[in-house]
């Protein structure tokens, strides 16, 4: 059902410097849950920096599906609310393409209506497990019909009289906490949220600006979210920051990559999305954090990284949900680092856009690395120098295809990825910017 997957291998060579100041595309997060969440307001919202990538696209088409006008005017994105209970049953099929987050929230958004929809995605998706939004969904009283396994194909039998629940979020996953708040935006009553483990808060934060009726408190440890349903939501002007998971890349290749120093501007610095920027700094990184701000509710700095001396340490478990993203390109600043980098708590990563823990473990063995991969954690043993030479298998993630892309920017031999597609679904331009700094990647076909 998604277009025809056309892999498409790349291939990255050593270079001498990378040195320049540039800006990443918006915060993939923060533009799902712009278009969401402003479907849901009462009248005109414009969303600034939008990222306009695949996965967020899925997105876009979607909600148009439903009755939702959205359209690009010059550099600003409008999205007409129609407010809470004003979605329309799809005709045909939601696409969600290799998105999580947009299959996810989506999932919750339609479920406090009279209507059924069908969820599909691309082979990766497919294999991705949804019970874990599904089931506090079935709990608020919707209908769900999947594949063995709770798996997509998904179709979601929605009912206008769901129920509000208190839920206690099993997994450390923002998406599945944002799926049981989109689906108590339009459900009457106070829906409960609990965390055990803290994660992004973008979904919070956008509805507080927007006029909800929502309170988080932390109580014991854990964060307690509740969220009064139907409230009639503001249409905001959205700005989105510069997205953190794909800025690492630059910054690990400045930090990795003889006589660099880099700049990327604008960069989200939410305190639930910069465990990976900890994590460097602790390993010696050279990073500078300038300009500290506050836009549109969410803190931004613009960041500067120079090449730098890195030494291997032991990244707790508890900082994962703060980096789930980032533990790709971390791997790959850990080939490079003195000593050992240990990295703990990664069950997670099993569910990524592919088995991540072992695609990240097959591609730095076949680049030369040693590595010991365990049930939930990893553990790179860095060297000066790095064979590199490998032909990565990315099993259609984007992430893995740019980390060991980064990888090729500094290793003896250059690396090829066998699919660079999927870079588009988060950060279309990737290979064109690092170019731009003095990468050199191309087409290896
Ligand atoms: C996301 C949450 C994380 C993250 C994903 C985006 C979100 O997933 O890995 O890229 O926007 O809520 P989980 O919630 O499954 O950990």
């Amino acid at each position: 059902m998604s277009k025809a997957y056309k892999p498409s291998p790349l291939i990255s060579t050593s270079v001498s410097a990378l040195k320049g100041k540039v800006t990443v595309p918006g915060d993939k997060s923060i533009s799902h849950r712009a278009l969401m969440l402003s479907s849901q307001a009462i009248g005109v919202s414009t969303v600034k920096g939008l990222l306009e990538s695949e996965d967020v696209i899925h997105t876009a088409k979607a909600l148009q599906m439903m009755g939702v006008g959205i359209a690009r005017k010059g550099n600003v994105w409008k999205v007409n609310g129609l407010g809470t209970g004003g979605l329309q049953e799809p005709e045909g099929v939601l696409d969600m393409g290799n998105s999580g987050t947009a299959a996810r929230l989506m999932m919750g958004l339609v479920s406090p209506y009279d209507f059924a929809s069908t969820f599909d995605g691309d082979a990766s998706l497919r294999k991705r497990p949804m019970k874990r939004a599904t089931l506090p969904l079935e709990k608020m009283g919707v209908e769900i019909i999947s594949r063995e396994g709770g798996l997509m194909p998904i179709t979601i039998r929605g009912t206008s009289e769901t129920l509000p629940i208190t839920y206690e979020v099993p997994v450390a996953s923002a998406q599945v906490k944002s799926a049981v708040l989109m689906a108590a935006l339009n459900t009457q009553g106070v829906t409960t949220v609990i965390e055990k483990t803290p994660t992004r808060d973008h979904t919070e934060r956008m509805l507080k600006g927007m006029g909800a009726d929502i309170k988080v408190k932390k109580e014991k440890g854990r964060v307690v979210i509740k969220l009064r349903g139907q409230p009639e939501l503001k249409a905001q002007n959205i700005v989105v920051p510069a997205d953190p998971s794909s800025a690492a890349f630059l910054i690990v290749a400045a930090l990795i990559t003889p006589k660099s120093e880099v700049t990327v501007t604008n960069v989200c610095m939410n305190i639930h999305r910069t465990g990976l920027f900890t994590t460097l700094k602790e390993m010696g990184a050279n990073i500078a954090f300038k300009n500290k701000r506050t836009v549109a509710g969410e803190e931004v700095a613009d960041i500067v990284a120079k090449t730098s001396k890195l030494k291997g340490v032991k990244v707790p478990a508890k900082r994962a949900a703060s980096m789930i993203d980032e533990y790709p390109i971390l791997s790959i600043a850990a080939s490079f680092a003195k000593g050992k980098t240990e990295m703990l708590g990664l069950e997670e990563l099993r569910v990524k856009e592919s088995d991540r823990l072992s695609a990240i473990a097959r591609g730095l063995e076949s680049c030369g690395v040693k590595i010991k991969e365990g049930k939930d954690s990893l553990i790179v043993f860095g060297a000066d120098k790095v064979k590199g030479g490998g032909n990565i298998k990315t099993h259609m993630d984007h992430r893995i295809a740019m980390s060991f892309l980064v990888m090729g920017m500094v290793s003896e031999k250059p690396v090829t990825v066998d699919d660079g597609s999927m870079i588009n679904t988060s950060f279309p331009d990737f290979a064109k910017l690092m170019n731009k700094l003095g990468a050199k990647i191309k087409s290896s076909k």
